[in-house]
């Protein structure tokens, strides 16, 4: 059993220029808006097509129910302008165990610029640091080079590969799993 420092409300993280803060519902626009992206929806496990009812949610009652049941932490990511420009957090947990899995997607017109290597590595130290998670996992289909050097820029280490573990869409994904912990 591992005793976690969660606290009752989500903080909001520096991130060398961008912030991390918890969603709001005005924030509705720019995920459904970036969840149209192919990329996002090939890697990642948001629903597809992605609805306007799947933003509302997501940037209310799912991502506070997910903080106040300790299921996932999920962030928004905004540029100094406000603009938001990804999600991160952790988006599977198992608290007793101290092992959160890291998530993300970053806007389309937002890549290639650092803000997945900036915002990962804040939500790992975070999570590793600072709520006291012994494990931190990042599961990248091996065919995904961009998440797969992210993991790899914030130095966690390949572990292996998790073979069928994902459901892509129409395929199985084999999927690349990466750790940091907490004594690395
Ligand atoms: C993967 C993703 C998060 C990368 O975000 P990003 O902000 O563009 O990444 P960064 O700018 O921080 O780049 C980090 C590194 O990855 C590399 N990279 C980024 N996208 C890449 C791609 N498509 N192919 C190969 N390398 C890529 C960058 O060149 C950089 O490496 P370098 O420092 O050696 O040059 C983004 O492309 C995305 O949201 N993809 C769709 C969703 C997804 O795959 N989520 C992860 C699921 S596990």
């Amino acid at each position: 059993m591992t005793d976690l420092r969660w606290p009752s409300a989500q903080p909001t993280l520096d991130a060398s220029g961008l912030t991390l803060r918890p969603w709001r519902p005005s924030d509705a626009d720019a995920v459904y808006a970036a969840c149209q992206d192919t990329e996002i929806a090939r890697w990642t496990t948001v629903p597809s097509p992605y609805e306007r009812a799947h933003a509302e949610s997501y940037v209310g009652p799912a991502s506070t129910g997910a903080w106040l049941n300790k299921t996932a932490a999920n962030f928004a990511v905004v540029d100094p302008d406000g603009t938001v420009v990804g999600s991160f957090g952790l988006v599977r947990m198992t608290p007793s165990q101290g092992v959160a899995e890291v998530g993300y997607w970053v806007a389309p017109g937002a890549r290639r610029r650092g803000v997945a290597v900036c915002a990962a590595a804040a939500v790992t130290q975070w999570a590793l640091r600072d709520v006291g998670f012994a494990r931190v996992e990042i599961l990248a289909a091996v065919g995904n080079a961009g998440s797969r050097r992210v993991a790899e820029r914030i130095g966690f280490t390949l572990e292996g590969v998790l073979r069928s573990a994902g459901a892509g869409r129409g395929e199985r994904l084999d999927l690349a799993i990466y750790s940091r912990i907490a004594t690395d």
